[in-house]
């Protein structure tokens, strides 16, 4: 069900959860002050309670009043990317964060997202915790109707058009003197690197990942999607640029020329195979591994699990 911004406002208001859209993909909405719609999030998306949730802000101030301290460099990464997809982890004084949404963590992620509706709606609500709104395991939605397959046609969502990004945002976290990746997302290392100096890397080495997200299946179709052996698969997810064989379908990514083209598509594109109860299909990872490639190759590999 499409509502207003004035709707969202008044039903967060009474710790309901609504959907709204952002730069990267759709979110489901609860108050911070309303650990009931927090909860029941976590019920909707069937999410596993040790993964916690993305704090959404509509400006720094807001994050100041929980940090502990805020590390080296915070500054410019907020002020280059925000409101942006990056999420910065960050040690917060727990009195003030309810349990449920750090999953018990001593560190909260936040963001200001890049959506003039839901910058509207932020600057009137407050904080926001806001996971993507999909089925926990199941691509993320990247516009209105794909949170209303998820959800129901009557599940409240602000429909501020198809998610011009399309992947989810970037996370940082701190450790002993450097940034570090906990999730590729929107926004690349190499776009990271002319703002510290350095190139962050992906974390790994951890008995336990850094986001709780990362060893839980995720942006899985119900189909199974092949990354090696083309084989006879009927279905095939390639590029708008090149040929493939004689008689399989062939269902559009976007131009090998344009990462982002893809990346917006990524999500609408797996979607599309479970709409059309396809059970398989082959996808053509023949494509370069710089910059938004990274991120796509990862949630291709990831959703191929
Ligand atoms: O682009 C996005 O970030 C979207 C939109 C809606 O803003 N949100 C999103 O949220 O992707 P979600 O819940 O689907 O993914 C959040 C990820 C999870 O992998 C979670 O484990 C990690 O962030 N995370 C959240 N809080 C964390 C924390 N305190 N420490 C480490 N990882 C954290
Ligand atoms: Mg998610």
């Amino acid at each position: 069900m499409r509502i207003t911004v004035e709707k969202a406002l008044e039903l967060l208001g009474r710790g309901h959860v609504v959907a709204l859209p952002t730069e990267t993909v759709y979110g489901l909405a609860a108050s911070i002050y309303h650990p009931k719609g927090i909860e029941q999030i976590y019920t909707l998306k069937k999410r596993p309670s040790s993964n916690p949730l993305i704090i959404h802000v509509a400006s720094t101030k807001n994050i100041q009043d929980y940090a502990k301290s805020l590390p080296l460099q915070f500054n410019e990464l907020a002020k280059t990317f925000w409101p942006g997809p990056l999420t910065l982890i960050l040690p917060v004084y727990t009195d003030l964060i309810p349990h449920v949404v750090r999953a018990g963590l001593p560190t909260a992620g936040f963001r200001i997202p890049n959506h003039p509706l839901t910058l509207e709606i932020l600057k009137k609500s407050g904080p926001l915790v806001m996971p993507s709104a999909n089925i926990s395991g199941s691509p993320s939605s990247t516009d209105a109707e794909h949170v209303e397959n998820d959800f129901g046609i009557d599940f409240p969502v602000v429909d501020g058009g198809a998610c011009l990004q399309g992947l989810e945002s970037t996370i940082l976290y701190y450790d002993e003197d450097k940034w570090v990746i906990g999730r590729m997302g929107a926004i690349t290392p190499e776009v990271l690197q002319k703002v510290l100096g350095y190139k962050p890397t992906l974390s790994k080495g951890h008995a336990k990942p850094i986001c709780p997200g990362s060893h839980f299946r995720h942006y899985a179709p119900k189909a199974k999607l092949l990354l090696k052996d083309a084989g006879e698969a009927p279905v095939i997810l390639g590029f708008s640029d090149k040929t493939y064989r004689k008689g399989a379908r062939v269902i559009i990514m976007g131009s090998l020329e344009k990462p982002e083209e893809v990346a917006e598509n990524l999500y609408r594109v797996l979607r599309q195979l479970d709409q059309e109860h396809i059970s398989s299909a082959w996808v053509d990872m023949d494509f370069p591994r710089d910059g938004l490639w990274q991120t796509i190759a990862e949630r291709l590999q990831r959703a191929a699990e």
